[in-house]
């Protein structure tokens, strides 16, 4: 049997400081009511000039390894769509802040789906015995890309940072990957760009459309990969883009909404995060418990999708701490 990639521990980081729906509307033209009932966002949590995508994945991939077993690692990758410098990548750095000089460490850039990516990446190198361990961060802060004055894309996005150790196991244990579906579609890249530097821009409707489709789709080839019916499917943690997207998602699916798993109401879009930070609130508050069937899906700037299907661990090691926000 060729060896899997097994999730065996998670962690997250969020910046302290949060800005609240009325916040922003004291700023610019736009209300509480608005923004929740189009996206089910409350409040985000906004990083401050001095705290970088590479501090916020220092904090995320610390937690994720105190909360491990694991002897050491052997591989990083960080996915983000806001390093904090074009050259060089943020994983190197964040390898040797965490005492990991020396490991192979790299980025990767997939929008939203940068994680999933990321995910891939990371089983490619243990299944190349490359690794035997990969820590794999998400990290972002999407909230710096708008426009300050853009309500049309302000409200959407926050700052955090998730992180899962992946560690080399057999496919048949909990935790293990099942075979991980991606694609892309550049002929859409235009639908969410950010010049580099430069503000974000994003055709909003026609994003939610492309969104739902994607992920619903990815996701049914996931957990057929997985061998699961969809109506085994415990957990869905879709990327949260916002709460009217993922729930359109559920229901195409045909998952009830009790088992859509979601934080967006007081985390926003946090990008390549937003998976690992979910799983990280949700394992750490109950949400997701071992023997969970879950699967995850993501949809980006790009555009990018993804889902994998895996069955979730009993992660011995507590995990709170990390942002206690729903
Ligand atoms: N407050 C008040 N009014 C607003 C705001 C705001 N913050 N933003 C836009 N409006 C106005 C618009 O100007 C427009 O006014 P008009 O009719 O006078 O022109 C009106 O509200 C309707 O605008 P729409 O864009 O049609 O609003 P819609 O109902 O489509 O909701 C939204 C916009 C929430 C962005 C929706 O299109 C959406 O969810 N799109 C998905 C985008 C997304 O989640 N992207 C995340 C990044 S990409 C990713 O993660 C995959």
């Amino acid at each position: 049997m060729s060896p899997a990639a097994v999730l065996a521990a998670v962690g997250a980081a969020l910046p302290p400081h949060t800005v609240s729906n009325d916040d922003l509307a004291a700023r610019m033209d736009t209300s509480d009511e608005w923004i929740r009932s189009r996206t089910g966002i409350t409040s985000r949590h906004v990083a401050g000039i001095d705290q970088s995508t590479a501090d916020l994945a220092v904090q995320a991939a610390a937690q994720a390894l105190n909360g491990s077993y694991s002897p050491g690692v052997d591989a990083l990758v960080v996915a983000t769509t806001t390093p904090d410098r074009c050259c060089p990548a943020t994983a190197p750095t964040v390898a040797a802040r965490l005492g990991l000089t020396g490991v192979p460490a790299h980025d990767v850039a997939a929008g939203c789906t940068g994680f999933l990516y990321a995910l891939a990446t990371a089983a490619g190198l243990i299944a190349a015995g490359t690794a035997e361990t990969v820590l794999v961060i998400g990290a972002d802060r999407l909230a710096s890309l708008p426009r300050p004055d853009d309500r049309t894309t302000v409200p959407l996005f926050g700052d955090g940072a998730g992180a899962v150790l992946l560690r080399r196991g057999d496919a048949d244990e909990a935790g293990a990957l099942a075979p991980i579906v991606l694609g892309s579609d550049g002929t859409c890249a235009d639908l969410i760009a950010a010049a580099c530097p430069g503000t974000l821009h994003m055709g909003g409707a026609d994003v939610f459309r492309h969104a739902v489709e994607r992920m619903s789709t990815a996701s049914r080839r996931a957990a057929t990969a997985a061998g699961w019916d969809l109506a085994a499917v415990d957990r869905l943690v879709p990327h949260q883009a916002n709460s009217r997207i993922t729930s359109f998602v559920a229901r195409r699916l045909g998952v009830p909404d009790a088992r859509r798993l979601s934080n967006v109401a007081h985390v926003g879009n946090t990008g390549g995060a937003s998976i690992p930070l979910l799983l990280t609130q949700a394992h750490a508050d109950g949400r997701l418990q071992s023997g969970h069937r879950t699967l995850l899906t993501a949809f980006g700037a790009g555009l990018p999708w993804g889902a994998v299907a895996l069955t979730w661990p009993d992660l011995t090691h507590p995990t709170e701490g990390a942002g206690h926000d729903r």
